[in-house]
């Protein structure tokens, strides 16, 4: 890199900073501790379809017209999941962790992240064929009300089906995946039922405190998006809100280790990234 590019560089960073305590002071929304790779190459994707050509051009928009922060936050979230995703996981979580589960009278569950619901409903399904949904009370909880609108609505663009069906065989499913869902007009709609015990709310991992305490917390596929200082301070709150043998479960490219808590938690199943706090 020459001298030049080494400057466009830093005036790069600071420009970003600018934009994300902006949009810190105006909307309330901190993205300041995210790690800067990823928000910088999602700024960039929103600054291409604008037509804008600086950041600090996308500040002052941003700070003065809400739906060009919208959009941007709409990039900002990256809400790509799937059903059974990381099939391994659910199926680990059926032979190891739902004996556990079952000697509790009432189980809490977390989702932190939960993005439009694809996740939640597929613990909902492995829960009901356990016989476990009906005394389950599952939190699913996201920073974009948009995705938890998707999630509200329980309904899935018929072409995922094929990728969906895979994943649930993969896990261990037991009955016919079509089961859980009636299909219209190229859409599905998930039953209903999956939803009886699911709570959906907005919750913010960066901002927003404990609520409760869980037996098991899933954050999939969030903190990747965080710089080190922000994981911590994150699991920090998991720690407070995990039960005494309570199971945390982080994505494929996630891990308790190096984190300050790593020494309260035994490793379950490492490629799936399940963990049990026992100190
Ligand atoms: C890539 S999705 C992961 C969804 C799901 N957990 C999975 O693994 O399939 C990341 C989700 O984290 C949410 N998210 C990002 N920052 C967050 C925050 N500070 N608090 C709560 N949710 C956040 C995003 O809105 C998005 O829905």
């Amino acid at each position: 890199m020459n001298e030049r590019e080494g400057t466009d560089c830093e005036l790069e960073r600071i420009e970003t900073a600018l934009l994300l305590e902006g949009i810190y002071q105006r909307y309330g929304y901190d993205f300041r501790n995210y790690s800067y790779p990823s928000i910088r190459r999602r700024i960039g994707h929103r600054m291409g379809i604008e037509g804008i050509k600086s950041i600090s051009s996308l500040l002052e928009r941003v700070l003065h017209e809400p739906e060009v922060f919208h959009r941007l936050l709409g990039d900002l979230v990256i809400p790509v999941t799937e059903m059974f995703r990381d099939p391994e996981m659910f199926r680990v979580f059926r032979r190891d962790i739902v004996p556990e589960l079952r000697k509790l009278p009432y189980i809490r569950i977390w989702h932190a992240g939960c993005s439009t619901g694809e996740e939640v409903y597929s613990m909902a399904i492995l829960l009901h064929e356990e016989g476990l949904l009906e005394r389950t009370r599952i939190y699913a909880t996201d920073i974009s009300e948009n995705a938890l609108q998707r999630a509200k609505d329980g309904i899935i663009p018929i072409d995922r089906m094929k990728q969906y069906t895979k994943n649930y065989q993969t896990a261990d499913g037991k009955h016919a995946f079509s089961n859980y869902y009636a299909s219209d007009h190229g859409m599905v709609m998930l039953k209903p039922f999956l939803q009886s015990n699911i709570v959906f709310a907005r919750h913010n991992l960066v901002t927003d405190s404990s609520f409760n305490e869980f037996h098991v917390i899933l954050c999939r596929n969030v903190m990747i998006y965080f710089n080190s200082d922000l994981r911590n301070q994150v699991h920090r709150l998991f720690y407070e809100s995990l039960a005494h043998d309570g199971f945390l479960i982080l994505g494929g490219k996630e891990s308790v280790f190096f984190t300050p808590m790593a020494d309260s938690y035994e490793t379950c199943n490492d490629a799936n990234r399940i963990y049990r706090k026992v100190l």
